[in-house]
């Protein structure tokens, strides 16, 4: 489903992505995991094209992304959360679930004149109440992210990113700052949305979450990828071992 090709990112001298290739396959959970800085969000933005890499190419169901803007992802079903919460604090959570989808009114921009205005209110009301259903955050629509637990807003988040009924969802940290509780319903959450038929790139630091959730592992490391395998397989990978243990020594 994407194939990403030998790409390269540099800032400066540094190389964040360095010729990293790896495939996500239709209607799985695949993980990306490595050290911090080993360039996994640069990788996203990249996906995403917010970022554009020096070399290499994403290609998304054999199309290749890498003339789009970032604001023609959401058009081909592609959608994101972000490491840092990026929630609106002026809106509340019905309207920032909302804001999720009001790209796809504004894509058929034509038809404000034919009157069907309210039938697209309507419908995307519906869809943000069925998403809210989903999450669980049904009686929070109309609390402020500043009045909110992280751990909702973390579903908010998502929520925000569901509600466009992306085939391709991308996941940065989504149990990062959460507590076990939290956690254990963050791990239901992603399995539930990959059942609803979403493929899920899921980048994590908790290896609980990673361990229990995932069909794929890749493992990136200073830009470069290391391993790729089951979660079986990369818990006895040698090389992902030293890292993580380096990690820990470092720490
Ligand atoms: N806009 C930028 N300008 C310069 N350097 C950057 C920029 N974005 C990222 N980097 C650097 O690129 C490397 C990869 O960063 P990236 O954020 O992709 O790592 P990461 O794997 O997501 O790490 P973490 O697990 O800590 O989120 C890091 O060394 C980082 O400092
Ligand atoms: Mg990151």
């Amino acid at each position: 489903m994407l194939e990403i090709k030998n790409v390269t990112v540099s800032f400066g001298g540094l190389k964040a992505v360095n010729d990293f290739s790896m495939n996500v396959k239709e209607g799985k959970i695949h993980s990306l995991i490595g050290p911090n800085g080993a360039g996994k969000t640069t990788l996203f933005n990249v996906i995403t094209r917010i970022i554009t890499p020096q070399q290499g190419d994403i290609i998304f169901k054999g199309e290749s992304l890498n003339d789009l803007h970032p604001h023609d992802i959401i058009h081909k079903s592609i959608s994101r959360t972000f490491q840092n919460l990026q929630l609106f604090q002026s809106m509340n959570v019905f309207q920032n679930i909302y804001s999720g989808i009001v790209y796809q009114y504004n894509k058929s921009f034509f038809s404000i004149f034919s009157g069907s205005r309210v039938s697209f209110e309507r419908d995307a009301t519906d869809k943000v109440l069925e998403v809210a259903e989903m999450f669980d955050i049904k009686n929070r629509l109309s609390s402020y992210p500043s009045q909110l637990p992280y751990g909702i807003l973390k579903r908010v988040e998502m929520a925000r990113a569901v509600v466009s009924d992306p085939v391709l969802l991308l996941l940065d940290e989504p149990a990062a700052g959460l507590n076990y509780l939290e956690t254990e319903e963050i791990k239901d959450i992603i399995k539930m949305v990959n059942k609803k038929g979403k493929t899920v790139l899921l980048v994590e630091h908790d290896m609980n979450v990673v361990m229990n959730v995932s069909d794929v592992i890749t493992v990136m490391n200073f830009g470069k990828k290391i391993a790729e395998g089951t979660p079986e397989e990369i818990s006895n990978n040698e090389e992902v071992i030293k890292v993580y243990l380096g990690e820990e020594e470092h720490a």
